[in-house]
């Protein structure tokens, strides 16, 4: 049975793909800080689809957090088909304001940790000559937006990170998404301090994780290199190209201005 390694997968849309994957028959590693929620969906998954499903709680956003789990994962004896770097996290409001401490982390998780957890399953996948990697981006990587700076740019990293990788293994036989979803109802906004009804953008374009997931997996069987998940949002994001850049930095900062909590 393939292996998926997911990251995050104690809410939203990682505990979605747990749940897709573990359907599909692939025997699981679920990884995030809270270990009551990700060994509950251990318990779950497992007797339903007979898959094997491996629970690893850690602090992603920790110094040395992709050693650590890959190490982990080594010492188990696992051989890893799959990569769904989905743990995210964003930080609301003028940078000059941010918590620094909380900024950092959101560095550490949102792309040192992806960046090289990816390096250290890939000379596996190429030697192999099979896997999947998917790095959970978002809309906010197509244009910068003030009040949400850092975490915009963190995103823009993973989408650019992503197409380079995507190109680099081209003829590897190894699958790898960046998958950019649109405003998502999960506890993403809660925790980044984001009242979701102070965004101005139609609200009817907010997905579910489920969607997400599903738009993930049809991505994966075309083998698709950058999926937007939605019309609306596909629409939105892909328009910025044309439109002038400190223009559209404006307006995607005035949608975001009123959503501080
Ligand atoms: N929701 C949206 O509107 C939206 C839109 C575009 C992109 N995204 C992206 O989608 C991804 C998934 O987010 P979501 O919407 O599903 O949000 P979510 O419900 O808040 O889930 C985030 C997941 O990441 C884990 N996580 C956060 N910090 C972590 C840390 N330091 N160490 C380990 N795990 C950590 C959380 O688990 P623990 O708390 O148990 O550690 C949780 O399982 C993120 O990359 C996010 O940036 C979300």
């Amino acid at each position: 049975m393939p292996l998926t390694l997911i990251t995050g997968a104690s809410s939203g849309i990682g505990k979605v793909f747990a749940e897709r994957f573990a359907q599909e028959r692939h025997d699981l590693i679920i990884v995030a800080r809270r270990q009551a929620e990700l060994e509950a969906l251990a318990e779950r998954l497992a007797p339903a689809h007979g898959v094997k499903v491996h629970v690893i709680p850690l602090d992603l956003a920790a110094p040395q957090a992709a050693g650590i789990l890959f190490d982990e994962v080594r010492k188990r004896g696992l051989e890893v088909d799959g990569v769904i770097n989905n743990a995210g996290c964003g930080v609301h409001g003028l940078h000059a304001d941010l918590d620094v401490d909380a900024l950092e982390r959101m560095l550490n998780l949102n792309v040192t940790f992806l960046t090289s957890l990816t390096r250290r399953f890939l000379p596996g996948m190429i030697a192999r000559g099979s896997g999947t990697i998917v790095n959970i981006a978002s809309t906010a990587a197509f244009q910068p937006i003030p009040h949400f700076s850092a975490y915009a740019a963190s995103k823009a990293y993973v989408l650019a990170f992503t197409e380079g990788l995507a190109e680099e293994v081209r003829g590897h036989g190894i699958k790898v998404l960046a998958l950019c979803p649109g405003p998502t109802r999960t506890e993403f906004m809660a925790t980044a301090g984001i009242r979701p009804k102070g965004i101005k953008y139609p609200q009817a374009a907010f997905m579910s994780a489920e969607q997400v997931v599903e738009a993930g997996m049809q991505a994966l069987r075309q083998r698709a290199v950058i999926r937007i998940p939605g019309t609306v949002n596909a629409l939105m994001a892909r328009s910025v190209a044309y439109l002038p850049r400190q223009l559209v930095t404006k307006i995607s900062g005035q949608l975001m201005k009123s959503s501080q909590q």
